[in-house]
């Protein structure tokens, strides 16, 4: 099917090596990019990012499914095929790959040459223009090995996008510089493209500039899936990995037992861990990390509703003596819904700590019908539950609203919703924790 987007890829699979060799990297890729959208995949080392944007990038055939670039099917198709296309698709990598010999102007103007779209002084003149544009002005005359890594790889961003190619396909641009250096390299290029309208796909594993993407999505073992499925994924292994740490002995019987060998081992575990939390913590300013643990608690909450067969779902969180609506089918485009601790369903649970479950709203003194009444909802029966912090204290209320079948909830959805409830405790704690650390480097910086 073509909806006229200039990137679709469907039921896309790809093998590298012939007989017993024979290993298949890429699984039914499915992805559609409409035109100057930005998307950034993620994803693991060898999980098959560079095979998936090399194939949109006609730079080898596909052999399986479909990719339609710029209106052109790739799968199958001829070199002469594949050559038009690559020719309108801007490429960055991870090496720059400039000619060492020329300098950034003449490495630049080659692009344009090469392209066969202009020549002489007119290449020269629109080289100058884009090396302006990305902040080098100065270094026109400056070959490769006399600039930063930084500089190159703007060099390489001007390059790309000299041509004014519809499409910019990107391999971790950023994976040889310093942050400061990244970071610059990426504006630039979200910059540009913004006012080109060019499509952008970039791969990264670099979690610093996953904010400048309109979408991410995230590529494991050659699948693709969106970020919140990740990060659901993500939490149920974090919850997994921290249920079995409990099941271990306590940790001074454990270090008493240890040789040195094995307390090596031990330290170098637990500051491994504790620098992934640092890292974690290092992308408070990261917008496009906070949306999607945003996003993971939304489709959590609501994901909760539905293998309970609630006819809602909803989240509280706790601000000081009141309950702020966090998540909901209908939350309200502006302003916020607020309850006091203390009144309402959702408020007694956080006050007294305990699960409560409602098997007729209207004969319970407790339930408030004027949220019904705004909503337009008719409220049977209720199961609260309290979701608490490390220090046990109430942080959130997660709630659900009508059983479909219309009997009222029962203690086994009370057991089996507090499973579920794990996991949403993680993802609030850590934007919590993001909240604080923000706050924390606003203060610092
Ligand atoms: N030309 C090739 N021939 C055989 N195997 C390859 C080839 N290119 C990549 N692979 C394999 O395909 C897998 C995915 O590689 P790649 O797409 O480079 O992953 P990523 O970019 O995510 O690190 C790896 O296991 C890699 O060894
Ligand atoms: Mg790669």
């Amino acid at each position: 099917m073509d909806n006229g987007h200039p990137i679709q890829v469907e039921g896309l699979s790809h093998h590298f090596g012939r007989g017993a060799l024979r290993k298949q990297i890429l699984f039914d890729i499915n992805t559609s990019i409409p035109a100057g959208e930005i998307v950034i995949v993620t994803g693991p080392s060898g999980s098959g990012k560079t095979t998936l944007l090399t194939l949109i990038g006609a730079l080898r055939s596909a052999q399986e499914g479909s990719v339609r670039v710029l209106g052109h099917e790739l799968c199958g198709a001829r070199s002469g095929k594949l050559e038009t296309v690559r020719r309108q698709i801007g490429f960055i990598f991870q090496q720059h790959n400039l000619v060492a010999s020329l300098s950034a102007e003449q490495n630049v103007a080659l692009a344009l040459r090469v392209n066969h779209k202009l020549g002489g002084g007119k290449a020269r003149t629109r080289a100058r223009e884009m090396l302006e544009a990305v902040g080098l002005g100065e270094r026109m005359g400056h070959r490769p090995e006399q600039m930063s890594g930084g500089q190159r790889q703007r060099v390489a961003i001007a390059r790309a996008l000299v041509t004014d190619p519809p499409i910019l396909l990107a391999d971790e641009p950023t994976a040889s510089l310093d942050k400061q250096s990244g970071r610059e390299v990426v504006d630039r290029m979200q910059v540009l493209a913004r006012q080109h309208g060019t499509t952008i796909l970039l791969v990264t594993h670099d979690n610093r500039i996953l904010d400048i993407a309109d979408r991410i999505v995230h590529l494991e073992d050659g699948k693709l899936s969106t970020f919140t499925d990740a990060v659901i994924a993500d939490n149920q292994r974090m919850m997994q990995t921290l249920a079995d740490h409990r099941k271990k002995q306590p940790l001074d019987k454990v270090v008493a037992e240890l040789d040195e060998a094995g307390f090596e081992d031990m330290l170098r575990e637990i500051s491994e861990e504790s620098s992934q939390f640092l890292e974690a913590t290092a992308l408070a300013r990261d917008r496009a990390f906070r949306s999607m643990l945003e996003q993971g608690l939304f489709a959590f909450t609501l994901k909760l509703g539905e293998l309970l067969d609630a006819e809602r779902a909803s989240l509280f969180l706790r601000d000081g003596d009141e309950l702020v609506l966090r998540v909901a089918e209908d939350l309200p485009d502006e302003g916020e819904i607020r309850i006091d601790i203390g009144t309402g369903i959702a408020g007694a649970v956080a006050g007294g700590g305990e699960v409560i479950r409602v098997d007729d709203a209207y004969a319970d003194p407790r339930f408030n019908p004027d949220v019904d009444r705004q909503s337009g909802f008719r409220t049977r029966s209720i199961l609260g539950l309290p979701i608490k912090n490390r220090d046990g204290e109430v942080f959130a209320v997660a709630q659900l609203l009508n059983r479909r079948d219309g009997q009222p909830f029962a203690p086994e959805d009370e057991e089996r919703f507090s499973e579920f409830v794990a996991p949403l405790g993680v993802i609030l704690e850590t934007l919590q924790t993001l909240d604080q650390s923000s706050i924390r480097h606003e203060r610092t910086s």
